[in-house]
Order: C-alpha cells, then structure tokens, then sequence
C-alpha cells in the first residue's frame, strides 16, 4: 500500500450536487477504511456564508442518512476533525486572499494541496485564475494540484480554450482531468480480463468480434440539474467522456506497461482511428431522444419538459446512441454501438461483446430458431460481473442446443467495495495519472462527437420522445447493420432476444 502523505484537499463547489451525492461520502469511506493520512484536512469552499459549525452540521447530516444504520461515530468525530469551511463568492478578490491566509497562513493547513473544482464547467477558468492571482497554485512549498471534473469543454474549440486558461497558471502534471467512470472496478476489471488471461487475445479482433455495444442506462431523471444539463445533453455528458473511454479500454492495443504515459498513449491511439462522422452521415451513426412522461417502477414520472428549469421547447438529447468504427487493422469492420439513457428501463452500464457465427451451421437441426452466437459480457453496474455465453446440447435423447452462461462474476461478498470516486481521490492524492485524461485524449473524444453535436444543434425544432421506463426512443435499430443485430437489454441468456425496436 502506497504511503499519502497529509494534504489539504480543497473543494470548490462544497455544497453542491457532487460533492454532496459522491465526494464527501466517498472521503468518509476512505476515513471508516483508515486511508486518510493523518494530518489530512477537507475543507469546503463556496459561495454561502456559513460557519464551520454550520457545514459540519450539513456534512454530519449527509453522511448519517447515508449511513442510517450502521453510522461508525468514532470515524465521523475523526472525519469533522479534519473539516473545515470557507465561504467563497466568484467576484470577490478579498475571499481569495483570505482563502491564501487560511491554507498558507499558520493554521496547520498542510502545504499540499489539492484544488478540487466540482462547481459548474463554466466556473473553472476563474477559479483557476484567481488562484493562479493568489498565489496558490505555485509549487513552492509542497506540491498543489487542481482536478477538474467532465465535461472538459462543451466541444473542441472550447476545450482548447479551457486548456490554454488552465495553461496559465499550471503544468500538465498538475492537472487531473477525472472520469469517474476510470474508478470504477469493472471498468478496470477490463484491462486485467484482457491483459491478464491469454486466451482472449486471439479472439480480440475483427476475425471473431460482429460488434460491440456499450451502454450505461439509468433510472434517474435529471434530478434538479437542468442547468447544466440543457447545455449539455446525453451526447456531451456520458457519450463524449464515460463511454469513448470503456470502448478505448475495450480497443486498445497492449500497452508498453500500465504507466500513465503507456497507458494513455495506446487509448489515444485508438479514439484517434474512429473514422470521423461527416455532417451527411450523422443520421445513418446518431439518434437521439427524449424522455416524456411514463412510469418508473410503477409510479408515474414526469416528462423532461416538464422538470423545473427546462425550457418548454428544449431539444436537448436524454438519450443517445452512436455507431462508431474504428479504422485500424484490429477493429476494421466491426461496429462499436454506445447508447446512454436517463429514464430508461432500468439502471445498467455493461459492455456486451458479440461474436460472430461459426464459418458452418452444423448445427441447425438441433435448435430451434436462428443461431445464437457467442457473448462476452462485462456488467459494470448495478453488479459487477463477467459473463460468458456458449451454445451446449440440452440433456436427453435428442440433440437440442440451448445457451449457457458461464458465470465468472468475481466479487465476493467479503470483498470491500468502494465507490469510483474514492479510489480516484486517492490517486490524485498519491499524484498518480493514470486513470486521469490527457488533453489529447479529450481533444480526440471531442472529434468524435462534435458532428454530430453541430447537427442535431441546427435541428432544433424536433427530438423523438420516449416513455419514461422503457428502453429508449422507437427507430434505433437503424443504426444496426443487419436484422440480427439489436441492442441486447439483459445479461441473462434471454436477453439478446431482439426487442421489437
Ligand atoms: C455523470 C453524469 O458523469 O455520471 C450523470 O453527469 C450520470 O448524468 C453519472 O448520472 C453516472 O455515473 P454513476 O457512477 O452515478 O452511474
């Protein structure tokens, strides 16, 4: 275990949704597991004026609803031990100076420093100028790092420009652009399956792959974050960032080692060979669609027009779904299908590896309807698992096939289980890179998607709805090449039945 040496970890945006849902239980959970260094200290920065009493009291209150029964009081008493607040508004020069006292001061703030911006995308450049002004970023007495949280831009230009502001005041090693979706176990769990079991490698590639699919799909509406979600939409929020980069992991070739630099040279290799959509044919690779009313669970829910703060004719995208090939001698041919949806039926991120037939159909007596192909499955939520599926004879006189899903899901119960975030913070914390973003890899996830985001902007005036609860807008198998293919909705054996649409 790699020694963290005590920091001071600054939240900017300490009260918002972010920090809030993921980062403040997430640095509870490394505190109840003993990985906080001593000496450590978290403190909230944002614009309400409150006392530290007061934020304690809000921090104490998040965790004890999220730790209703089994609250470790103890770990809480350590954990407001290390808290502390500072009340921050954007315009205000004299806040900054006072922030400057308050960590370089003689407060016993240690001279590390981790700046974390979980505010609105369009805050970071100030934020970091203003630090920048305050002296606060230079590395004089310990090091000082700033992570900046997707979307890195809201398209390529734009991302640029974020990175030349951030330029100004920081070296690249500085800089952690997070996806939390790099933190997450199965999502690593794809390196290892393929890295470290040789008998996949040979299978890998276009020889034996039809396609792949990608989907991470929620339950949730937007949950109050309208504002930053009509800027962004689906394509922006989970496309461009969360799933380029499970289908980088999927298509990478080996790294030299799993270095940072390694690591990050071979999946910028690979979004670099997506073949770029032109404007003509991003209709034949892109759908897009919208929630409207519909039921979650058995209860009714509202449409997305109808969430507080969207705008009444709002086009923005709750779903989207893309075919993406990946021109280089591996992949040439073989589709990669991402979709991502808020409302849908059910909460699953999996990515679903299909093979193609055997070269004969010995066996087509034997069953009845059309062949079923061999499936690898990696589940990255609501379970983590790994699933494998092969045809075998069913028991008895006659020769009938069925699929079998070989059922390799690796967690054990005793397992420890920590959400994304932790495992990330503590990286930043060790100034380790290599589940952060590169500043080519992000421009070359914007590549990807920028043609389709220009021409579903120019096509304001329609968006296809779809029924809260199902799987999605009517139309996408278009995207699908063959009537053999369709999205495969379940990790169980029946779920690569083709749904009607
Ligand atoms: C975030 C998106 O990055 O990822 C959200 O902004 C999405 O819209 C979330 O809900 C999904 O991640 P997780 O880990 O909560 O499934």
């Amino acid at each position: 275990m790699k020694v963290i040496e005590p920091c001071t970890l600054a939240i900017f945006g300490a009260g918002g949704n972010l920090s809030r849902r993921k980062l403040i239980p997430a640095l509870f959970r490394l505190e109840l597991a003993k990985r906080l260094p001593e000496g450590m200290v978290i403190l909230g920065c944002d614009i309400t004026a409150q006392s530290r009493e007061d934020w304690l009291n809000l921090v104490s209150e998040i965790l004890r609803e999220i730790h209703a029964k089994d609250l470790d009081e103890s770990a809480l008493q350590r954990f407001c031990q290390r808290v502390h607040y500072c009340a921050i508004s954007p315009g205000d020069e004299a806040a900054y100076a006072h922030l400057s006292e308050l960590i370089q001061g003689d407060n016993g703030f240690p001279q590390k420093v981790v700046f974390y911006m979980a505010v609105r995308p369009a805050d970071y450049p100030h934020i970091v100028e203003k630090l920048g002004e305050a002296k606060l970023l230079v590395e004089k007495n310990g090091w000082r790092r700033v992570v900046i949280e997707k979307p890195f831009g809201y398209d390529l230009l734009s991302a640029q420009s974020l990175q030349a502001s951030l330029y100004r005041h920081l070296n690249e090693p500085q800089i952690y652009r997070i996806d939390h979706y790099l933190g997450k176990g199965t999502v690593q769990n794809v390196m290892v399956f393929r890295f470290a079991n040789l008998l996949l490698e040979p299978l890998w590639n276009n020889h034996y792959i039809d396609h792949v699919q990608i989907t991470h799909s929620e339950t949730l509406g937007i949950e109050g974050r309208a504002d930053y979600y009509e800027g962004a939409g689906a394509l922006r929020d989970m496309i461009q960032s969360h799933l380029l980069q499970l289908l980088a992991l999927v298509a990478m070739e080996p790294p030299v080692s799993l270095t940072a630099e390694h690591l990050r040279d071979e999946k910028v290799k690979v979004l670099k060979a997506i073949r770029p959509i032109t404007q003509n044919s991003v209709h034949a690779h892109a759908f897009r669609g919208q929630y409207a009313s519909g039921a979650i669970d058995g209860k009714p829910v509202p449409g997305y027009l109808e969430e507080k703060n969207v705008a009444p004719e709002s086009t923005t995208e709750t779903y989207a779904a893309v075919k993406l090939f990946i021109d280089n001698w591996r992949w040439a041919g073989v589709p990669f299908y991402l979709r991502t949806g808020k409302r849908m039926a059910e909460n699953s991120s999996a990515i679903c590896i299909r093979f193609k037939n055997p070269p004969q159909d010995l066996l087509r007596k034997a069953r009845q309807g059309p062949a079923q192909p061999n499936w690898i499955m990696l589940g990255i939520q609501p379970n983590d698992c790994l699933k494998m599926e092969m045809q075998v004879k069913v028991p008895g006189l006659d020769m009938h096939t069925r699929t079998m899903s070989l059922d390799a899901t690796y967690r054990k119960h005793s397992d420890e289980d920590f959400d994304a975030y932790s495992g990330l913070l503590l990286d930043v914390m060790l100034g380790d890179h290599s589940l952060f973003l590169r500043i080519d890899e992000v421009e070359a996830a914007w590549r990807v998607v920028d043609p389709i985001i220009k021409v579903w902007a120019m096509e304001h005036d329609f968006i296809n709805t779809y029924a809260a609860g199902s799987w999605g807008p009517r139309g996408t198998y278009r995207l699908f090449d063959r009537d053999d293919q369709f999205w495969r909705h379940s990790l169980n054996p029946d779920g690569a039945d083709l749904q009607a649409y």
